[in-house]
């Protein structure tokens, strides 16, 4: 049996059709070796967003000749966005790749790789899926333990134009699933035992649904534009699930963060009280530059609005530093944003230069230096934000989602004894300590907070929580019994 190995990089969409891949894969006979020096057939699955992402992977490829030579029958497979942007190109290019598979192609992939076996000559398929949109479905294998978080696809592609961006070009049109498929994936991931959905899409909540089958939301208006059925979507799957513990979302854009959607986050208890909303800048200037359609008091007045409706919500965002033109002044009104809405999670990168972009006719005119120095004080500002947040919880009680145990035991700080780890409803990561003989897997249970991290928390069971969790019998082998532990009331933050 070929054994294959997969490299992910970028973002959740990759890691989600990596799974996907893992899944075809196996379905066609490969099994998954332990890593690349063991495999015969090795996918990196690629990012291009930004220019050092793309060159991540000509780096690796170089890199893979030697790899392919050690065996004849060694293969490549280049995916994702710059198997996407480059076709064909990058078969010229490179002569170590054998296949390149776009993201609308992932189910073509073992008969590529057969005809490939067979003898075929390296082969690109990157066709985008217009007019029958496919959308890859998790099958969880009923031998192995559910994971307690996964994602789930509801739209693809993105009809904004960022200029800076090049999704659109990479990923094509926005396409959306229809809510029935959305809600019965969801339903089965959740009766397999997972405990929190994170939806998926470019511009996630620009959310319509194919065939009509949603009632209008509350709050919904018709004749706003950037009105969507995204807040119609979030109302059904909290109905029709009622077994899912948290539902999140990623990416949004702002401009459809409408009151509907404001709305349905202050009513459905299964939203988490974070939401990751990316602003890209805070000086209107460059926003109309980069075709964001929306302005800086929009947005803060739309965050506002759901920092409102939700008490206690944090918000996260990602922002990009020298865009063409950005002028000192531009770049002091993005760090005034960052302390106006108090943001507890950032990501910022310095502008590059992406091709196919709008942006490509604007020089790239602020110095390489200059982009440095910005994106530090851009993450001086937002670290502060978020070590006078984190240690704010310390003594409170907070929920915890165990997403599994700790990779490198004793957590960020190699603090003894912690095993577990997993989130709170803000998204904040938690290392749960002394609890290393219960099995707390897909677990949400009640943690107080003992010391805070640079970028995470640790934290203990509470009496309550570890009680009720020595009561219950261990998971089995196969797929245990989901058990839910009383959760008394989170208190604090
Ligand atoms: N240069 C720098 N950052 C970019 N991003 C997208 N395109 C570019 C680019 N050309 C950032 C944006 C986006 C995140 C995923 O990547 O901030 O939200």
């Amino acid at each position: 049996m070929p054994r294959y190995s997969i490299t992910t990089f970028g973002c959740q969409m990759n890691v989600h059709d990596s799974e996907r891949m893992h899944e075809v894969l196996r379905r066609a006979g490969y099994t998954e070796a332990g890593g690349p020096e063991e495999a015969d057939v090795l996918v990196l699955n690629t990012c291009s967003v930004r220019e050092k992402a793309e060159q991540k992977l000509r780096s690796e490829v170089g890199r893979l000749a030697r790899w392919k030579r050690e065996r004849a029958e060694r293969v490549v497979v280049v995916a994702g966005c710059v198997a996407q942007q480059e076709g064909e190109r990058l078969l010229k290019q490179m002569r170590a790749i054998d296949v390149v598979v776009g993201p609308d192609n992932i189910p073509e992939l073992p008969g590529l790789l057969g005809d490939v076996a067979l003898g075929g000559l390296p082969v690109a398929r990157t066709v985008f899926d217009l007019d029958a949109p496919r959308f890859l479905v998790a099958s969880p294998s009923p031998s192995t333990r559910a994971a307690a978080t996964a994602f789930v696809t509801i739209m693809k592609g993105c009809d904004e134009r960022c200029s800076f961006c090049i999704v659109p070009y990479t990923r094509g049109p926005e396409r959306y699933r229809a809510s029935d498929e959305i809600v019965a994936e969801i339903a089965a991931l959740v009766a397999a035992g997972t405990r929190e959905i994170t939806l998926l899409g470019q511009t996630v909540n620009s959310y319509r649904d194919p065939l009509g089958a949603l009632p209008r939301a509350p709050g919904a208006s018709a004749d706003d534009p950037d009105e969507s059925e995204f807040a119609a979507l979030l109302r059904r799957i909290a109905a029709d699930v009622p077994g899912l513990a948290r539902l999140r979302y990623t990416s949004p854009h702002p401009r459809h963060l409408t009151p509907s959607l404001v709305l349905a986050h202050a009513e459905l208890a299964v939203l988490p009280r974070h939401v990751h909303m990316p602003v890209q800048s805070g000086s209107d200037r460059v926003l109309r530059r980069m075709i964001r359609r929306y302005t800086r008091a929009e947005y803060v007045a739309r965050t506002r609005a759901l920092v409102e409706a939700v008490p206690g919500l944090t918000l996260s965002t990602d922002i990009i530093v020298g865009f063409p033109g950005e002028t000192e002044d531009d770049f002091a009104a993005t760090l005034s944003l960052v302390r106006e809405v108090g943001f507890k999670g950032l990501f910022g990168f310095k502008y590059s230069r992406r091709p196919h972009t709008p942006a490509l006719k604007l020089p790239d005119d602020v110095p390489e230096d200059v982009k440095g120095a910005r994106l530090a004080r851009l993450f001086e500002e937002s670290e502060a934000l978020l070590a006078a947040h984190l240690s704010g919880l310390v003594g409170t009680t907070q929920e915890v989602l165990v997403e599994g145990r700790d990779k490198e035991r004793g957590g960020e700080r190699g603090a003894g004894g912690a095993l577990w780890s997993g989130r709170t409803g803000r998204h904040e990561i938690a290392h749960i300590e002394g609890a290393g003989e219960l099995d707390l897997l897909g677990e949400v249970v009640e943690v107080s907070i003992a010391r805070a991290n640079k970028h995470s928390l640790q934290a203990e069971l509470t009496e309550a929580a570890r009680a009720a969790a020595r009561q219950q019998p261990r998971g089995d082998a196969g797929r245990p019994a989901r058990r839910s532990l009383p959760v008394v009331a989170a208190g604090g933050g």
